[in-house]
């Protein structure tokens, strides 16, 4: 213990020297070896953009027809891609690989909670999704009809992901921390004909059944035709006669012979929920030739990918787009092997990812920040316990990631010889946009970096016009781009008002604050409207205010996102009970129980203040820069345009009570 004491400590210090370097240079030696070493990809879309794509398009896609066209901006935000092509996604990730002889290469090495390792080849995994297709096409299923998917990090999820792009039946996956009653609100807005599920989930040794609780929550919904059920940790569950079916048994019945389907450039590939400034979360819409052209070509460059000699490692979950892009659609498209893990980092114990990075000799590892700086406080002691000498990139998605955490995980993860990207995207994007090619530019760490090829995003203010270097405005993108989301699923209105309503229809509205300094790199400084980024995960404030309230004992919540130093940023509710209620313990307890079961834990306000009122302006609105205030213990800005100014002096007496008694938290 005593060494590791020592140990932290030089760490410590010398992270504090590395904190004055301002730029980081590629690695020595690895410019010369990267795919890319200088900026002429990105000097190539300068000066033609459709030709730089296009280029794209025939060198990493297979196609049945090739496009004729490759960016319509007739009918602009409406933009289409590729017009003409034809191709299948399914194809593109597996048969291809497959056709050319290299079946017998791992496509995914997949490590269960419990240690159960499991690789499978581009061969196993081809079959199964033809298997799969075939068994979806048996119950009726067919082009066009959405499925949803709501599975934890099983093989089964990419196969089932395939099999419906296979067959051109838009996916809708929801991520596995969700509850039930999320997953009705999704396949009820999606009108979802399948749903594919499983028996249960295993978390940290505990098993949780998901079948049952979900069928208690779609008993009523007439549109879900089959259920097929993953059998995963024997917790057993009911099934439905002539509804429900056993994935397993459904995959055995089926031919293995499965022609894909062949599918227009703008065919819908899958829809991915994401939360907004309102309770209600937006379908993010994405199709298949543009969005394949995308993930495909950022996975390659970006991470300066060698199919045949990396094991690469996207340690997100499935059931968010960086799962869909980068751990699904473009290491497959690319031929890539990869690792799936099921578990958490923290189980058996703090050092499982450094045991997988060792076992797999993974060379490109892909998380977030909050990841990053959890086990900067469980300490260095964990990675050092493992040979990470592999790894030879680093890349972190989601949030800003402060310079502290950059230092640390290029130090004690990249051993000092891993250039860091630093990736901006978003669900919307569907690929990254922003980010250093790793042999080619310096990264700066805090920053993004700058605009890949083709992407043209600048900082603006309120007008719309550019702001000078280094100061802040509002981040927009002003042309299109292949892997853009093409609307919001049946709600065109609120895609063009959402995004291209503010600056006009040629303009997307990105939702970030940022600044760019004099030497274009693009500082991210968080979300501008009410979304809160905890832990690199999206949430509305106004969906986990409205399960608040849904709650039987509060009147009115309003929340705010408050800075948190291990999840970027942490939920804080302002609570107004009803009638003479009073706050308690158990009461909080309670709340943050039912937000639980109406969303997600994810979305379980860490810090309740009971608040006798809510500061409103004389129109009614909640004045949210005031609660940040008061959360974060600042001075109060101003006040006078409150109908009730007394309302703050009251709350800011109750955060005092609150913290001068030790309960702040
Ligand atoms: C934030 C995740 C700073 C940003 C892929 C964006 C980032 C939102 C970064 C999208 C980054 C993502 N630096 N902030 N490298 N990457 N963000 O849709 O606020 O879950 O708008 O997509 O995450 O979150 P989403």
């Amino acid at each position: 213990m005593a060494t590791h004491v020592a140990d932290n400590e030089r760490l410590e210090r010398e992270l504090a020297q590395l904190m004055e370097v301002e730029k980081f240079p590629p690695p020595e030696g690895f410019r010369e070896r990267a795919l890319i070493g200088d900026l002429s990809l990105h000097a190539d879309a300068e000066r033609d953009l459709e030709g730089f794509w296009a280029r794209q398009a025939a060198e990493l896609l297979d196609w049945n027809d090739e496009p004729e066209r490759t960016l319509d901006e007739s009918n602009a935000p409406f933009y289409k891609w590729f017009e003409g092509g034809r191709l299948n996604a399914s194809y593109n990730c597996l048969d291809r690989h497959v056709e050319a002889g290299r079946g017998d290469k791992v496509a995914f090495h997949w490590r269960g909670e419990e240690g159960e390792e499991r690789d499978i080849t581009y061969a196993e995994l081809h079959r199964d999704v033809k298997r799969f297709a075939n068994a979806l096409r048996a119950r009726g299923i067919g082009k066009g009809d959405v499925v949803g998917i709501y599975l934890p990090m099983v093989p089964e999820l990419p196969v089932a992901m395939l099999a419906c792009a296979r067959i051109g039946a838009p996916h809708t996956v929801v991520f596995g921390g969700f509850s039930p009653d999320a997953v009705r609100e999704r396949m009820e807005f999606s009108d979802a004909k399948a749903l594919v599920t499983i028996d249960g989930a295993r978390r940290k040794g505990k098993t949780a059944p998901i079948k049952d609780a979900v069928d208690e929550k779609l008993a009523d919904l007439s549109s879900i035709e089959t259920v097929f059920v993953v059998e995963h940790t024997g917790v057993g569950c009911e099934m439905r006669d002539g509804r429900d079916v056993w994935f397993a048994a459904a995959i055995e019945a089926a031919d293995e012979d499965c022609e894909p389907e062949e599918l227009d450039s703008e065919h819908p590939l899958f829809v991915l929920y994401t939360s907004g400034s309102t309770a209600k979360p937006k379908g993010v819409l994405h199709t298949t030739a543009g969005y394949l052209v995308g993930v495909a070509f950022t996975h390659r460059y970006v991470f300066d990918l060698r199919p045949d000699s990396d094991v690469y490692w996207c340690a997100a979950d499935v059931g968010w787009v960086t799962g869909h892009s980068y751990i699904v659609y473009a290491p497959l498209a690319n031929g890539a092997t990869s690792v799936i893990y099921e578990g958490a980092p923290d189980y058996p114990d703090k050092d499982i990812w450094w045991e997988i990075v060792e076992r797999y000799r993974v060379t490109i590892l892909y998380t977030a920040p909050t990841a990053i700086r959890a086990c900067m406080k469980w300490g260095a002691e964990y990675p050092a316990a493992h040979d990470l000498s592999s790894l030879r990139l680093l890349g972190t998605v989601g949030e800003p990631i402060n310079p502290k955490a950059w230092l640390w995980y290029h130090k004690v993860v990249g051993g000092e010889r891993c250039p860091i990207v630093d990736t901006w995207w978003q669900t919307e994007t569907g690929h990254i946009l922003i980010t250093t090619l790793p042999g080619a530019q310096e990264a700066k760490p805090g920053s993004a970096g700058t605009p890949l090829p083709g992407i043209a995003a600048a900082v603006v203010d309120e007008e719309g016009n550019e702001v000078a270097d280094d100061e802040q405005g509002l981040l927009v993108l002003r042309r299109p781009w292949p892997g853009m989301l093409r609307t919001l699923y049946k709600d065109d209105d609120r895609f063009v008002e959402t995004y291209y309503e503010r600056f006009g229809k040629t303009t997307y509205l990105v939702g970030d604050a940022a600044r760019k300094d004099a030497d274009g790199y693009l500082w991210i400084l968080g979300r501008v409207d009410d979304v809160i980024n905890v832990s690199g995960h999206r949430l509305s404030t106004a969906e986990i205010e409205s399960a608040c309230v849904s709650h039987p004992k509060v009147a009115e919540t309003a929340v705010i996102g408050q800075h948190d130093e291990t999840t970027g940023q942490a939920i804080c509710a302002f609570v107004t009970l009803e009638g003479d209620l009073e706050g308690s313990d158990e009461l909080t307890a309670e709340i943050r129980e039912h937000v639980a079961k109406r969303i997600s834990k994810i979305a379980r306000p860490q810090r309740i203040i009971w608040a006798g009122d809510l500061p409103k302006t004389r129109s009614g609105k909640i004045m949210r820069r005031l609660l940040r205030d008061i959360a974060e213990g600042r001075e109060l800005g101003d006040v006078t345009t409150l109908r009730d100014p007394t309302v703050m002096q009251q709350l800011e007496g109750k955060v005092h009570e609150r913290q001068a008694s030790g309960g702040g938290d």
